[in-house]
């Protein structure tokens, strides 16, 4: 057992999930913990790589079968490497993202795969979150905020405003699934009022 602190952003895309994450992690830095901010797909030198396959290219490059494989081929690597090591020694690992967008994006939103997401889960990955944060955003706004960014990176924004529907749904019933581990926080207002929501679902949960 670890005694370190899994801590995770999710949302779709534009919810402002990577920026609270990455203001959390420097506030915590900056009280003198030890923060350890990562990203999925991502988040190690394999998964990095992994990643390009994924988030580039056309929208219909991958089936949701064979992305459901890549996902956690990389989360696997990213877990292995990034995030157990860090919660050995203790620290708080803030990860954008991890099993729960594949339980929403490939299971719920294309297609009916949940079913096979656990059951992947459970097999290569068997650890879950101490506190998942889920960050709300209407499917217009997010859409629109996603793809301002011109990232290159909008294989999944480019799935147009019916799948972000799709996706706020999702998130929902992620709520009710796991109630205990997720918390919802409205995700609407500028950087700083969604930070004050942060924290404040933070207060008395962190070591
Ligand atoms: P991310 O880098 O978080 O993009 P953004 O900053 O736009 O939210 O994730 C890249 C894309 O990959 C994003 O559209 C969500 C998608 N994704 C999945 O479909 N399944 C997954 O398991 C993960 C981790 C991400």
């Amino acid at each position: 057992m670890s005694d370190g602190f899994f801590l995770t952003f999710e949302g779709a895309d534009g919810s402002g999930k990577s920026t609270q994450a990455r203001r959390l992690a420097e506030a915590l830095k900056a009280e003198g913990r030890d923060v350890v901010l990562t990203r999925e797909p991502g988040g190690s030198t394999g998964a990095e790589e992994i990643r390009r396959l994924l988030v580039e290219g056309d929208p219909g490059r991958w089936s949701a079968e064979t992305e459901i494989l890549l996902f956690f081929a990389a989360r696997r690597d990213h877990l292995e490497r990034t995030i157990l090591p860090a919660l050995e020694r203790g620290a708080i690992v803030i990860s954008d993202r991890f099993s729960d967008s594949t339980r929403v994006y490939q299971g719920a939103a294309r297609g009916e795969l949940r079913a096979v997401v656990d059951t992947m889960h459970k097999l290569m990955i068997g650890k879950e979150p101490d506190l998942t944060l889920v960050i709300d955003i209407d499917a217009e706004t997010g859409l629109k905020r996603g793809l301002a960014r011109n990232s290159g990176e909008d294989r999944f924004e480019e799935l147009g405003a019916g799948f972000q529907q799709k996706l706020r749904h999702g998130y929902r019933a992620l709520l009710t699934d796991f109630p205990t581990r997720c918390i919802g926080i409205d995700g609407k207002g500028d950087e700083d009022t969604v930070a004050t929501r942060v924290r404040d679902a933070l207060i008395g949960r962190l070591p």
